[in-house]
């Protein structure tokens, strides 16, 4: 395994949409375990494709639970609506205010190209979103309802 570059704002890799993944080979493999100890040495939520470089619809989440791999996914059905903070592996030090769905499901792939069905809730449901639109080349700042200062971040620190 090896640890890779995280692609940061600026970059126009973050704006284009992936393509699907076809073959689930080793390459893919491989790229997954690279994206999963990239993701656990950041200290993030989420890591998707595009932000190592890599032009896929795949993506890492965890949300404390351990890892979860994510390949071609789609969201078929949201509920609910949480206002959270939120911020990107790929915009280091900006957090903004954002509404996301409270629930998801979501149809995907695993590394051996089975599907499986997730519900997730919260936190699960938030990085669902976020990842998922990482692949369709969209950052969480153009869905933002406003970004917040370091002063505001701050206070928030001190309120928990
Ligand atoms: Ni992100």
């Amino acid at each position: 395994m090896a640890i890779r570059n995280i692609v940061t704002e600026g970059d126009p890799i973050l704006n284009k949409v992936c393509r699907k993944v076809e073959k689930f080979d080793k390459r893919i493999w491989d790229l997954l375990d690279d994206m999963k100890e990239t993701l656990k040495v950041s200290n993030g939520v989420g890591l998707a494709g595009p932000q190592v470089g890599v032009m896929r619809r795949l993506c890492i989440i965890d949300v404390g639970d351990g890892p979860i791999e994510f390949i071609n996914p789609t969201i078929v059905e949201t509920d609910g609506e949480q206002e959270v903070v939120e911020g990107c592996l790929s915009c280091p030090n900006e957090y903004g205010l954002i509404v996301r769905p409270l629930y998801v499901k979501a149809k995907a792939f695993d590394r051996n190209g089975n599907e499986f069905e997730i519900k997730g809730e919260d936190l699960l449901a938030q990085a669902m979103c976020h990842e998922f639109d990482h692949l369709d080349g969209i950052l969480f700042k153009e869905k933002v309802e406003r970004m917040l200062s370091p002063e505001e971040l701050e206070e928030m620190k001190e309120q928990d």
